[in-house]
This record gives C-alpha cells, sequence and structure tokens, in this order.
C-alpha cells in the first residue's frame, strides 16, 4: 500500500527514480513522473490503465522549464501565464523535441501548466524536468480531490501519494490551445470564462469541447463517471417528478437547497449552501464519491447556474450521467 505523507524530499526523490507518485494540486490530485522520461510516462499509463491516445499535462515551477517544452511562445501564451500561472488554466502549445512523443500521444502541441499548490510547487520548483500528471483516478472515473480519494484506488499501484489536504478548486483545469493570436477552450475548468475574458479584453467565442473526435481526450462524452448510475434532473422538472421515476433508494445531490420533506425521505448532499459556484465545484467530486458509497441504486443531480465555475460544474455532471 502506498504510504501518505508530506515529504516532499521523498517525493522528489521518487520521481528522480523515474518512479510515480501522487502529488497534491489546487486542482486534483496528479498521479506524477518525470515528463521527459518514457520509463515513468509510460509507467503513469499502466497505473491509470489509460489509453496512449490521451495526452499528458506537463506541470512546470517556473517560466525557465517553459522553453524546454514549447517552441515557440506567442505573446498571448505569455501574457495568460503571466496573468493566472501559478494556477487552474493549461496551455496547449507547439512542443519541442524534448517531450517524448508518448507524452503528447504524437501530437505536435504539448499541454503545460503551473499548478498553484504549495506543496506541488515546491516539489517542481526543485527538480530538473518537467512533471507530467494526469488525474490520479482509473481512466474515465471521477477525479481525486484528497489523498484518500487517491489511495483508495491506486493505493496498491504505487509507492507515495503526498498529501496536500483537499484540492481548493476542486474541478481540473481550464484548458486552452494558443494558435497564433487565437485562443481556443478545449476543456472548461477551474479558470472561469469570464476571467479569461477579462484578461483579454474581448469575448472567447471558439469552445470546442469535441467529445467524439476528442482533441482532449478528457472530453470523451462518458467521463468523470461515479460507479452509481447518475442522472441530472430535466428543464423544469421538480425533485418531486423526477423521483418519481427513480428507485425508492435513489440519493439526491442538490446545488444549494433541498426541501425539508425530501432531506427527511433521501440520502443527500447540498453543494453549497449559499449558492457559492466555488465551493460546489470544491464540493463536487467528494460529495459523488460519498453518494455513491451509501446502499444506494443510483444518484440524482440538478444542474447549477452556467455561469463562473459553474460551466465547468454542469461539463462534468453531464459526462458523468451520459449514458
Ligand atoms: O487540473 C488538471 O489539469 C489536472 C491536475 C493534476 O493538473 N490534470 C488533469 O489531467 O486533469 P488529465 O490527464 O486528467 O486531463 C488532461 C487533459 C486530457 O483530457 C488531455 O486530453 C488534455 O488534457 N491534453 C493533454 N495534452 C494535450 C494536447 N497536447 N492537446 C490537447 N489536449 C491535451
Ligand atoms: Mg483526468
Amino acid at each position: 500500500m502506498a504510504i501518505i505523507g508530506t515529504d516532499i524530499q521523498k517525493a522528489m526523490a521518487l520521481l528522480c527514480d523515474q518512479q510515480v507518485v501522487a502529488i497534491p494540486t489546487e486542482t486534483v490530485y496528479g498521479l506524477a513522473g518525470n515528463g521527459f522520461s518514457e520509463k515513468a510516462v509510460a509507467q503513469i499509463f499502466a497505473v491509470k490503465n489509460r489509453p496512449f491516445f490521451d495526452p499528458l499535462i506537463l506541470h512546470i515551477g517556473n517560466l525557465k522549464m517553459l522553453e524546454q517544452i514549447a517552441s515557440t511562445l506567442p505573446p498571448l501564451a505569455l501574457q495568460l501565464a503571466q496573468q493566472f500561472w501559478p494556477g487552474p488554466l493549461t496551455l496547449v502549445l507547439p512542443k519541442t523535441a524534448n517531450v517524448p512523443n508518448l507524452v503528447t500521444a504524437g501530437s505536435d502541441w504539448v499541454a503545460v501548466r503551473m499548478p498553484k499548490h504549495p506543496l506541488a510547487l515546491a516539489l517542481l520548483q526543485n527538480l530538473s524536468f518537467p512533471v507530467a500528471a494526469p488525474s490520479a483516478n482509473p481512466f474515465g472515473y471521477i477525479s481525486p480531490t484528497s489523498a484518500q480519494h487517491v489511495a483508495n484506488q491506486l493505493g496498491d499501484k504505487i509507492p507515495y501519494i503526498l498529501d496536500g489536504g483537499s484540492s481548493e478548486v476542486g474541478v481540473e483545469s481550464t484548458i486552452v490551445q494558443i494558435i497564433e493570436d487565437k485562443i481556443r477552450v478545449l476543456r472548461l475548468g477551474g479558470l472561469s470564462i469570464e476571467d479569461l475574458q477579462q484578461c483579454l479584453g474581448k469575448e472567447i467565442t471558439d469552445i470546442t469541447l469535441s467529445a467524439s473526435n476528442p482533441k482532449a481526450p478528457g472530453m470523451l462524452s462518458s467521463h468523470y463517471a461515479p460507479t452509481k448510475p447518475l442522472y441530472m434532473l430535466q428543464n423544469n422538472q421538480s425533485w418531486e417528478e423526477a423521483l418519481q421515476q427513480m428507485p425508492p433508494n435513489t440519493a439526491i445531490l442538490a446545488f444549494n437547497e433541498l426541501p425539508t420533506n425530501l432531506q427527511e425521505s433521501y440520502p443527500h448532499l447540498i453543494l453549497s449552501k449559499n449558492a457559492c459556484l466555488n465551493q460546489a465545484a470544491a464540493n463536487l467530486f467528494a460529495a459523488l464519491r460519498t453518494l455513491e458509497a451509501l446502499n444506494v441504486s443510483c444518484i440524482l443531480a440538478q444542474y447549477v447556474p452556467e455561469t463562473g465555475l459553474g460551466r465547468a460544474i454542469n461539463d462534468r455532471l453531464r459526462r458523468a450521467s451520459f449514458r
């Protein structure tokens, strides 16, 4: 079983030895390995049971490392990096020859981000290579937002889990491809479209969350799925109407409120009692894990307002309920 601890030196030593360890980030926990080592990267795919067509994000601790990874740095990329790094933004840029093809699934583009979590940042700043890190969950399942989540699923496959507490943001990074002076959003995530637009001073029109021909394969229609079926409350449907079509042992995941009679009759969780979308995002994946572990046969959830981090929450709920 993996040891759970806060020893950065130990995590660094394992990474330098081309082994795979879990690390905390502000978005979700990552399954980390030396991003310049094919051996380490192959091990990441094996531990996650991830198909090789799904490329990995490289994590860096300083901008100097970016020069080793990206062959060109358009001014727009630098502007976004300066504004939002460290933070929940991933930039997709043309790659250098240093980056193994295994990392990018054969693409000439590489995804890079500088995470904000202090343990991750300290670790990255002391390494001479970037760290490849997908979310530390088995392929297709909900991302982990605590060390225990990682241990529950991958604990028998990795030696060490660096414990940085609960992930503050709770949904994965926003992925943005920079094509010269244009920007294309490939994944909605922990940095809101509104924040991006404010920095750019213009509206973002190219949001390409492809599913069938996945540019960002985390964007496969069915993804982020819990082990129990997840159903969504439809537009204008009341909880009562939806529950009539559900088995009696259904669990409910509500955004900010739930009528008292339903609270008494159904196991339930409320994502944010004061309707804060950032708090809802931080609680989302842990809530799905808690509900699916109950003695229930399915989960009924509702979409949240489609603004700020609400977009990323709804995207995850849509994919988790896809069938
Ligand atoms: O917040 C995050 O981004 C977390 C933490 C650990 O940093 N990582 C994460 O990684 O969510 P992962 O592997 O679960 O999702 C990364 C997504 C995948 O859907 C992948 O397809 C996309 O990034 N991606 C990676 N490289 C890409 C590339 N070269 N072009 C387009 N998409 C890419
Ligand atoms: Mg993932």
